[in-house]
């Protein structure tokens, strides 16, 4: 498998994590995932953007232009051969004896990695799955797309235990986002979502459903917060991600959602997304 350090091509093989990276000592950098559909990346410029803005809340240099990142997307695809996939990129500060506060002088690290995913949408998405309503246990820059994972990693285990695909987190009594996804209801033929702040990361995805799907459809987004009994008696709840794309959530804590099975409007925002993949 192949993968880039710093734009070089490696082997997955090779050791590429030093000892005193702070991404590995502190969870100290930033990342982001990218679906490849047909050879091309989807929405880079989105990703792209969205990764300045998590650099700059850190204080991490940029380095790399769009335009260098967007060739070293184009060379893994090429290199790996793989036409239907994601990848992943991450960027730490970098190499630097370890102590909390941030080190000058030190060069920011950027690996990347690809990985097959298929094109085709699976069950889940077809169907529908199943969401568990659990606390809100992350810190409160969830608006940084950083490795600090543990809290997400935590809450999406809680919910496979429960039988379910995601776990769609609570906090102070409001539904904020998924593990590794944004959070939509539908009520009164109107969808909701929890507003851009703090306590969410802005998707990709929720941005093209907010800045393209909805108007297209003539449907109307509030950002606006909503507690769990309201998710529970809404017509319709589905989440948004990057690897999800759009998945209905046709059950919240095992008791169905609308009719419990996959609500029209879902399927519309969801036809609607895999119309933009080109
Ligand atoms: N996760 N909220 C959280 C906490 C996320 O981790 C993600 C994405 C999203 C959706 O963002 P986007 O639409 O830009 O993918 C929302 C990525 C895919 C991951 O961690 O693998």
């Amino acid at each position: 498998p192949v993968g880039l350090l710093d734009g070089k091509l490696i082997d997955l093989s090779e050791n590429v994590v030093p000892m005193e990276d702070r991404g590995h000592q502190f969870g100290d950098g930033v990342y982001e995932v990218t679906r490849v559909y047909n050879g091309h990346c989807f929405a880079l410029k989105l990703h792209v953007d969205r990764l300045y803005r998590s650099l700059r809340e850190l204080s991490i240099p940029a380095v790399y232009t769009y335009e260098e990142l967007a060739e070293f997307h184009d060379l893994l695809i090429k290199e790996s051969g793989i036409a239907d996939g994601a990848i992943y990129l991450q960027i730490t500060r970098g190499i630097y004896p370890r102590a909390h506060g941030f080190p000058e002088n030190v060069v920011p690290r950027l690996t990347m990695s690809i990985r097959p995913v298929s094109a085709a949408p699976d069950k889940n998405k077809l169907e529908g799955t199943k969401g568990l309503l659990i606390p809100d246990e992350r810190w409160l820059r969830c608006d940084i797309k950083s490795l600090n994972l543990l809290g997400n990693v935590m809450g999406k285990q809680k919910a496979k235990d429960a039988g379910c695909f995601e776990g769609i987190q609570v906090r102070d009594g409001f539904v904020t986002e998924g593990t590794s996804s944004n959070f939509f209801v539908i009520k009164d033929g109107v969808a909701w979502t929890h507003p851009k702040s703090n306590l969410i990361l802005t998707g990709v995805t929720r941005t093209l459903i907010m800045e393209k799907i909805a108007p297209e459809l003539g449907l109307i987004v509030v950002e606006k917060k909503f507690d769990e009994a309201f998710a529970k008696a809404a017509e319709e709840t589905f989440i948004s991600g990057t690897n999800s794309e759009i998945v209905p959530i046709v059950a919240l804590n095992g008791q169905p959602v609308g009719n419990g099975g996959v609500g029209p409007i879902t399927r519309k925002i969801q036809d609607a997304y895999w119309a933009l993949i080109d």
